[in-house]
């Protein structure tokens, strides 16, 4: 017999680590704790006396503020540092800073490095949960399931759903946790990008690969574009962001080859006239700030789980 569903999880580091129950109860969770934002006193005690730090080593507008938003609409006490305001900068090591703000007796910290791996480091040194909120080109598992809840909310299930990914894969957390999400939940993914910023082993992760734009696209579900990621690339891996607008651009000729009722999609920040053209990112197919929104449910129902609100 099925014993009953628990969420066993401490740390959120990537999306890998989800089982499909854990993710079907996160989702749920985010739901459920969504509509609290729509209420006039937007606050619950749920997370009173709990501490939460934002340690933020890398730029971010929605995923810092969404966490903090998050952390405050119930009740836990947060605070954020960043790189250029934390002691990093006279040196100290990522370990010595997690030991002394563990010193401080937090209870979750959620961490952005340009590292990949640094939040896997961090939860070896510390007491508190660690979250992560996007490490080098490795994974960023709170925007993946912030995706996977705007497509189910708007499809009624993920199953079956053909997902198109088209930017700079090789480079973008975002798409590696959005691969293993939308896999794991019975989409089929498609990505398509230059052939220098997509990486080998996509087919063992259980995307189909494409050279040209239009296949990708053709009879999606949904069309989410990614942001090349010019900070972590050494060299440049394109002529110019002119002809790759030209090439992979999401633009309302590439958009239409997509089922009628598709869903256009991006992580945010958007180079508007490269990866996506303004009036599809502000069309009536995009869900863009849907996914912002979202983003907040979702960091709810994983700070409420990592601190220990299953029930
Ligand atoms: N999607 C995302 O991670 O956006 P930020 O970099 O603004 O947090």
């Amino acid at each position: 017999m099925q014993g009953e569903y628990r969420f066993a999880h401490r740390h959120i580091i990537s999306i890998d680590d989800l089982s499909v129950s854990d993710i079907n109860h996160i989702l749920q969770t985010a739901d459920s704790l969504k509509e609290i934002s729509t209420r006039a006193i937007k606050k619950v005690p749920t997370l009173r006396g709990k501490t939460i730090v934002n340690l933020f080593f890398e730029p971010s507008t929605r995923t810092r503020l969404s966490f903090e938003i998050a952390a405050k609409r119930m009740s836990a006490d947060t605070y954020s540092i960043s790189a250029t305001t934390s002691s990093a900068v006279k040196g100290e090591s990522l370990i010595d800073t997690a030991r002394n703000l563990q010193a401080m007796g937090p209870d979750a910290i959620i961490i952005r490095h340009a590292s990949s791996g640094a939040p896997n480091l961090l939860k070896n040194h510390v007491q508190a949960s660690i979250i992560n909120a996007g490490d080098g080109t490795h994974q960023h598992p709170s925007q993946a399931l912030l995706d996977l809840m705007t497509v189910k909310e708007r499809k009624g299930r993920l199953e079956g759903l053909k997902v198109a990914i088209v930017g700079d894969i090789t480079h973008s957390r975002v798409a590696h946790s959005d691969i293993i999400g939308f896999t794991k939940m019975g989409a089929r993914v498609h990505v398509c990008g230059p052939n220098t910023m997509l990486p080998p082993g996509l087919e063992a992760m259980g995307a189909v690969r494409h050279r040209r734009v239009a296949s990708a696209v053709r009879d999606a579900d949904v069309v989410m574009a990614l942001r090349i990621q010019k900070e972590r690339q050494r060299d440049p891996l394109i002529p110019s962001l002119r002809e790759y607008a030209t090439i992979f651009g999401i633009n309302r000729e590439v958009a239409a080859l997509a089922r009628p009722d598709a869903l256009i999609m991006h992580p945010g920040p958007i180079n508007r006239g490269v990866e996506m053209s303004p009036e599809v990112a502000d069309g009536g197919q995009s869900v863009i700030l849907e996914q912002v929104t979202n983003g907040v449910a979702i960091r709810m129902a994983l700070l409420y789980l990592v601190l220990g609100g299953s029930d």
